[in-house]
């Protein structure tokens, strides 16, 4: 399956404004660059299970970072070489202030996750998206065009809160549901729970990850 033969369909949803949430994110981007992500047990296991999907990668390989913001050092393994990673979002401030807090990125690129991904299939060994999902209205096309670009034999690895709402439109992330989808197709799929919830309905943090098929 090549760009071309992505459904025509996709481009129908009704979706909220790239620019308007560009601007909106863009707003924040210095907040995002700032931010120091504390060594706290989340990220450890953030980083655990990324490090499970990347420690293995060649020098040549491409892993492709979805709604990457300002700030995603702490995501991966001490040491990690960043050169192989093409880092995409819809804020190009973000992507600017990204360039600055981590010098090994040298590839970025604007790009609304919601509609086909300007790669070509079978294009990328590893994608990976930390705190994007929950902003996508349409989150099971996005995960099957993350597979549309991911290698036969890759992977894929989603993190995310199931319901933490922060500015702007929040959509539920419900990994079981995406799970049920993926695995439908023929896919291997995993869901971790990283967290427990302090109160009844507090948010509860999971990694997602996806054994692309050969
Ligand atoms: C909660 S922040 C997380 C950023 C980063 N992954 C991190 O963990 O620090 C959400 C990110 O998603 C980006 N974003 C929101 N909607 C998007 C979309 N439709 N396509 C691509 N990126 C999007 C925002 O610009 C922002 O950088």
């Amino acid at each position: 399956m090549s760009i071309e033969d992505v459904p025509a369909s996709r481009k129908d949803l009704s979706f909220r404004l790239v620019g308007e949430i560009g601007l909106m994110w863009g707003e924040k981007a210095c907040q995002w660059a700032a931010k120091n992500k504390s060594e706290g047990e989340h990220l450890c296991q953030i980083r655990k299970r990324v490090a499970e999907l990347v420690g293995h990668l060649s020098s040549d390989s491409v892993v492709l970072e979805l709604a990457s913001g300002a700030n995603n050092k702490a995501y991966y393994p001490g040491e990690f070489n960043f050169r192989r990673v093409i880092a995409t979002d819809i804020s190009e401030e973000m992507l600017t202030l990204l360039a600055k807090t981590n010098l090994g990125i040298e590839n970025r690129m604007v790009a609304d996750a919601r509609v086909t991904l300007p790669f070509l299939s079978n294009s990328v060994d590893t994608a990976l998206c930390f705190f994007g999902m929950r902003y996508f209205e349409n989150q099971e096309e996005v995960l099957r065009e993350l597979i549309r670009v991911t290698k036969p034999g890759g992977h894929i690895g989603i993190a995310d809160y199931d319901s933490y709402v922060y500015e702007g439109a929040v959509c539920v992330f419900d990994p079981c549901r995406l799970q049920g989808a993926v695995l439908a197709d023929g896919h291997f799929v995993t869901v971790k729970q990283l967290s427990q919830p302090l109160l009844e309905g507090s948010p509860i943090l999971y990694f997602l990850t996806i054994g692309v098929k050969k």
